[in-house]
């Protein structure tokens, strides 16, 4: 089967990306990132305004939500490099160039909302944090599907639900309702990418069958945060994943299985032998997710067992 190109790509999805920004448009609700944040908790700080310096006993957070909650953050600033990645593949016209503004205009809501909120209640180091911004931004931020839509969107799907659930179960661990709200809200919009995102795979399913099954198996076999390469990323990765803000059983039982299941991958039909050896790659990736999920939960019980036997 000859493979469209990324022209013909585009050509083909231009209206399912039309019809999903209409959908998307009618559901996305306004929301304004100053009302989430207590500013009369605020404080000045030192430097150039004599105000306090940042010290440990200001935040009242758990450790590991404020772990989660730089991880999340940082993630959110590296927004120019996403934008320049689907700018690049999407293109600046038509309804493909609509989404691409709105889209990196919900997103850019996040970082300031969370920032903003983080900084008010001295929830983080902002000295640290802006260090750490500062090097992860310069780094930018790149990954394998750069050059291909198909597995752009396929990784999109996947990435903005992975998104959700950590910004959620960040909000939960919190402890604090303002904070959990904001995620809360921050969450809402990362379900909405994520719908927009999973429709125009599913429709590319349809024009390009085997093309899309093989980026989708490309994508979940090489599946990486996008914050990976924050600094001290795998440390706080394990932190997260120990809380259960995102580990490898959600990451399969709530990000990629009901993804697969709404592309109704295992039913496709149509496949050439490309398509079906995707698939087959596809499902035993997912096995292979299940014993690590497993393995991983096995691990977290006995440790949880130990430290409580410790205790
Ligand atoms: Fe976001
Ligand atoms: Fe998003």
């Amino acid at each position: 089967m000859t493979e469209l190109s990324q022209t013909a790509l585009l050509h083909e999805l231009e209206p399912v990306v039309a019809k999903n920004l209409d959908r998307h448009l009618s559901m996305a609700k306004e929301w304004f990132p100053h009302e989430y944040v207590p500013w009369s908790e605020g404080r000045t700080f030192d430097g150039p305004l004599g105000g306090e310096a940042w010290s440990e006993g200001d935040s009242t957070l758990p450790e590991v939500a404020r772990t989660a909650l730089i991880v999340n953050l940082l993630t959110e600033d590296n927004l120019p490099s996403y934008h320049h990645q689907i700018a690049s593949l999407f293109g600046p016209d038509g309804a493909w160039g609509t989404w691409v503004g709105r889209w990196t205009a919900e997103e850019g809501r996040h970082g300031t909302a969370i920032r903003d909120y983080l900084t008010v209640t001295r929830s983080v180091d902002p000295v640290a944090l802006e260090r750490a911004r500062m090097v992860h931004m310069t780094a930018g931020y790149t990954n394998s599907h750069d050059s291909s839509m198909l597995r752009s969107l396929a990784y999109v799907s996947f990435q903005e639900l992975a998104t959700r659930i950590s910004h959620r179960n960040t909000g939960r661990i919190t402890g604090d309702p303002v904070c959990e709200a904001l995620l809360s809200r921050v969450a809402a919009d990362e379900n909405l990418h994520m719908v927009f995102y999973r429709n125009l795979l599913g429709a590319a399913l349809e024009v390009a069958p085997d093309q899309t099954m093989r980026a989708i198996a490309e994508v979940l076999e090489d599946f990486q945060m996008p914050g990976v390469g924050i600094e001290g990323f795998t440390r706080k990765s394990v932190t997260i994943a120990l809380a259960g803000i995102y580990d490898l059983r959600q990451h399969r039982d709530d990000v990629v299985a009901p993804v697969l299941r709404q592309w109704d991958v295992f039913n496709v039909a149509g496949l050439g032998a490309e398509g079906e050896a995707a698939r087959d790659r596809i499902a035993a990736h997912l096995g292979g997710l299940e014993q690590a999920a497993s393995r991983f939960e096995e691990k977290r019980d006995a440790r949880a067992a130990k430290l409580a036997a410790r205790a």
